[in-house]
């Protein structure tokens, strides 16, 4: 186990047991630890972390980071919905919009909260809706960092945010319409675990933020990466927020006003505060490639499909030998009908047998917030520990009712 406290002394059968295979466990007390840590990344003063709830938007989770003190970003009308029934006020929401229509540029304006634009057809379009409104603009300074493709959201290729030489026409329609531009943000990309990119994508957007006077706010982004796998060391936050405070600092002191500045982390609060837990269903062997078939698809964690991304994955055997004696590759795979249904090729996994359990480290960030109901299964429980190392459900596991909410009958 990478956390050998994570179940705080609960067992992993007893509650696959109580709550079904496959579930989403999570821990409280790292939840709240990986909250503690960003909100204390930097010694500038004016600071806040907005929590990217795309990552996990557990009402449980979103309550918790609320009681930490964190404020959050949106992605769309129903992430504001779940953050305000969260208790998240409007000024503690930052809905970053990209390609949105009116009404979703209307459900954010209508309740006071902070927009985000991110072209330059959206910003004439939210001047025309909303004149002499606040707004933010989301800024390309042209640095893109992130672990694919997929995720790479600055620098040249990305549909995301406005480049400097648009500026001069931003200017323009913030004078058309009388907007007051309070803000700017960018999101570099996801998963860094190397300072420099995400340094080098700030120095660029402090850069062109001295010619914009009067902001409220810079929001940074987020990106924080945190080690996937053993060999992985972890992001030297002590390191980063020295660099960041400075840069900070030297930029207030430029700029002549004490400027808000805020970061967005998901995945570095949500990854590594849960096990996904499923079981192995069978094993068999085909043309020589021996598999692990188990109960986790790529309906309830995308990630290893969509990404090839790497987590970590143990096996816990029911009869309590551990077999690390007779390791083997295994290409662990889900129950969905098709062959790229792969959490792993060729893993390095002890003798198993039907039944056994497994776990798969690091799946609270983008796991369950990309579950679907793909060959009409049922998305898994969630569960949380509590700091009293009690478990709950905070999510129940999707019924076979909820497959025909919203069909004609
Ligand atoms: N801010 C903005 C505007 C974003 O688009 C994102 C993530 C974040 C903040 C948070 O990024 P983080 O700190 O979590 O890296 N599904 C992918 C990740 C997609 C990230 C999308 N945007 C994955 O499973 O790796």
């Amino acid at each position: 186990m990478k956390d050998t406290h994570f179940f705080e002394g609960l067992s992993p059968f007893a509650l696959l047991e109580q709550y079904g295979s496959p579930l989403y466990v999570y821990n409280e007390r790292v939840f709240r630890e990986r909250c503690r840590e960003m909100s204390h990344l930097v010694t500038y003063p004016h600071f806040k972390v907005n929590y990217s709830v795309k990552a996990n938007s557990n009402l449980t989770l979103l309550r918790i980071a609320r009681e930490e003190g964190l404020h959050v970003d949106a992605m769309s009308p129903g992430e504001i919905y779940l953050e305000e029934l969260a208790g998240f006020t409007p000024d503690e929401i930052f809905y970053i919009s990209n390609n949105v229509s009116t009404e979703e540029m209307a459900y954010a304006v209508s309740r006071g909260i902070m927009v985000s634009i991110d072209s330059l057809s959206q910003l004439e379009r939210f001047g025309r809706h909303f004149p002499s409104h606040p707004v933010c603009i989301r800024v390309n300074s042209g640095v893109g960092a992130g672990h694919s493709d997929k995720v790479i959201t600055g620098g040249e290729k990305t549909k995301f945010a406005i480049c400097p030489a648009d500026f001069p026409r931003v200017r323009e329609i913030l004078q058309t319409y009388e907007l007051r531009l309070v803000g700017l943000n960018q999101h570099i990309g996801s998963f860094f675990l190397e300072e420099e990119p995400y340094l080098e994508g700030v120095r660029a957007l402090l850069a062109l933020a001295m010619d914009f006077p009067g902001l409220a706010f810079i929001d940074l982004g987020g990106g924080f990466g945190m080690p996937y796998e053993r060999t992985q060391s972890r992001l030297d936050l002590a390191s980063l927020g020295a660099k960041l405070s400075a840069l900070m600092e030297d930029f207030a002191a430029r700029y002549g006003s004490p400027v808000l500045f805020k970061i967005e982390p998901g995945r570095y609060l949500a990854a590594e505060c849960c096990v996904l837990l499923g079981t192995v269903q069978a094993v068999k062997e085909n043309y020589g490639h021996v598999y692990c078939g188990t109960d986790i698809g790529f309906n309830v964690l995308a990630r290893p499909m969509l990404y090839g991304s790497y987590h970590e994955i143990e096996i816990l055997s029911r009869d309590g030998s551990d077999h690390t004696d007779s390791l083997r590759p295994y290409t662990v795979v889900g129950n969905i009908c098709e062959s790229g249904d792969i959490l792993a090729h060729d893993r390095m996994l002890p003798a198993m047998r039907e039944e056994d359990l497994v776990c798969i480290h690091d799946a609270g960030a983008y796991g369950y917030s990309m579950a679907s109901n793909y060959n009409n299964r049922l998305r898994p429980a969630e569960v949380l520990i509590d700091q009293a190392g009690t478990s709950r459900l905070i999510r129940r596991r999707d019924t076979l009712e909820d497959l025909t909410r919203g069909f004609e009958v």
